[in-house]
């Protein structure tokens, strides 16, 4: 139904220097799988096999992660050691990966912009891989297609954070149409705490309709002189339709220092089956 999904991975990961000088922030590991698999995987779960990247200057690792590697694979052929590149040659097996380079980080909703000859005329999906999220039943971009295949619109993934973090995200104002389910009225990116709309945090997953692409060509550079993804989903809703959904499962901010860490002490204490 939705058959691809956009990775917007040009951004500079400024909060992760120096680790993120000359690496991707996205290639940084959580245990021992780096970030932007993890959302790959997630992505094909929900049936996105073609996997969009938005790259930059600096980012060929995420291109070369997703590429056979002779040497390597030469090198451990018929060894114990084959294991260890399973998860990697599942997804290979299963993604088409494409990539274009955004050559100036004028912010999300610019990159998503950049993405577009690579998502053509049909709506697809937006994972932003710093944000890890974790859920022992469905994924959360394919629960949202199955929100998706109901309303045919928009959708942007939420979860409620304490009142004096609204600053860091996009914050989302609606009416509840179901348990979890809102359409929205207002959005409005990072706002001080007493001009936040709701405590409904947008965090980094997303189905996108392409008409997207019209409105982002004429939305105006927002907050920090970036064109900013929440300004054009918000006049979307105001033409159309935008759902929002909290949805089931656990998200890490991985963009930051403290998520990752509790990001990566979860997913040893959780998932990690050793050697
Ligand atoms: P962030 O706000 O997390 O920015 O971008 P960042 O540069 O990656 O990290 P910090 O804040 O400097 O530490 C959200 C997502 O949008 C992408 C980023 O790669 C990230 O996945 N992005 C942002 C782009 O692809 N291009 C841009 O111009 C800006």
């Amino acid at each position: 139904m939705i058959s691809k999904c956009l990775f917007p991975v040009a951004g500079y990961g400024t909060r992760f220097l120096p680790a993120t000088k000359s690496m991707p922030k996205e290639m940084l590991p959580v245990v021992n799988k780096p970030l932007v698999q993890y959302g790959v995987e997630e992505a094909i779960e929900a049936g996105m096999t073609t996997c969009a990247m938005v790259t930059g200057r600096g980012k060929r690792a995420i291109a070369d992660h997703f590429d056979i590697s002779y040497e390597l694979e030469h090198q451990i052929a018929g060894s114990g050691k084959e294991k260890y590149l399973e998860s990697i040659r599942n997804v290979l097996e299963q993604g088409v990966f494409t990539m274009v380079r955004q050559r100036e980080m004028k912010g999300l909703g610019h990159a998503i912009l950049t993405g577009q000859v690579l998502t053509g005329n049909e709506p697809f999906g937006v994972l932003l891989s710093d944000d890890l999220c974790l859920n022992d039943g469905p994924g959360v971009l394919a629960q949202m297609v199955e929100l998706y295949k109901q309303f045919r619109c928009s959708i942007v993934a939420i979860q409620e954070v304490p009142p004096e973090e609204t600053h860091k995200y996009g914050v989302i104002a609606g009416g509840c149409l179901k348990p979890g389910i809102y359409s929205v009225e207002q959005m409005v990116e990072k706002p001080a705490p007493e001009d936040a709309p709701s405590n409904l945090a947008i965090i980094g997953r997303y189905i996108l309709t392409p008409d997207i692409f019209d409105i982002l060509r004429e939305t105006e550079a927002g907050a920090n002189g970036e064109i900013q993804l929440t300004d054009a989903l918000q006049e979307q809703a105001r033409r159309g339709c935008v759902m929002a959904y909290k949805f089931r499962g656990r998200r890490f901010d991985c963009g930051s220092v403290p998520g990752f860490v509790e990001a990566t002490n979860f997913v040893y204490e959780n998932y990690y089956s050793g050697d």
